[in-house]
């Protein structure tokens, strides 16, 4: 895809003290998503938040909620976090036995609908369902916690299904998540990445959301006049 990287904050790293107040610094600093980690300590092993959440975050900002279930059985919440605002959805291939009926019944309750595949999950394990997604998030460490280390060994793979969107009819976004940091967003970029999720480089104590953000940007500039 042609345009400019995007970057989607993942507000697991915010201080969940101040998170409207962070999700606004995002939005200011000019991100194009805010990610929303779901986990329910089954598929993975932490617990995080819920739809209750979402729709807190729906009340503070106007970017686009990106909401990714690291939860077994999906299907049952889909309706909770369309409700809640969420404007795309992202379920794990690995949760999903029936992954066509729940790509459609996202997209029947108006969202964006999204496969995220863990580090181990091969790109052609989404080759038949390619025409039913709107984005793909390829995970670059194991889901579960934010702040692991980027996994490089996953960049061939997203360069892999970079082939295998570009070939597609749909436009089919291809998100990067886990240990993206100004030292790892450019491999990302290089390998096919069309958005960045990002944690614990933007929030965290060391720096403002906007100092975060502007290092991811200038790290991804060179590459991005490249594509
Ligand atoms: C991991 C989550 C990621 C995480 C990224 O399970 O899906 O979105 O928050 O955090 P960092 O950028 O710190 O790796
Ligand atoms: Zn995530």
């Amino acid at each position: 895809m042609n345009q400019s990287i995007q970057l989607a904050p993942s507000i697991l790293a915010a201080d969940m003290t101040r998170l409207g107040a962070q999700a606004r610094e995002a939005e200011a600093a000019g991100v194009d998503l805010l990610h929303v980690d779901v986990m329910d300590g089954r598929f993975v092993p932490n617990i995080t938040f819920g739809p209750l959440i979402v729709e807190a975050l729906r009340r503070v900002t106007s970017l686009p909620l990106d909401v990714h279930l690291m939860i077994v059985e999906p299907e049952r919440y889909l309706q909770a976090f369309a409700q809640a605002g969420a404007s795309a959805i992202a379920v794990h291939l690995e949760t999903c036995a029936h992954l066509h009926r729940t790509l459609q019944q996202i997209h029947e309750l108006g969202c964006r609908a999204g496969v995220a595949i863990n580090p181990h999950t091969p790109a052609a394990a989404l080759s038949e369902v390619l025409p039913f997604l709107d984005f793909i998030v390829v995970m670059t460490v194991n889901p579960g916690f934010g702040g692991q280390a980027f996994i490089p060994e996953v960049l061939p793979k997203i360069t892999q299904l970079r082939a295998m969107v570009e070939k597609n009819q749909r436009q089919i976004r291809i998100e990067v998540d886990g240990g993206i940091k100004p030292e790892t967003a450019p491999a990302a970029v290089r390998a096919g990445a069309d958005v960045l999720i990002a944690g614990t480089a933007i929030f965290n104590a060391k720096h403002t959301v906007k100092q975060g953000i502007d290092a991811l940007r200038a790290a991804i500039a060179a590459q991005e006049a490249e594509r």
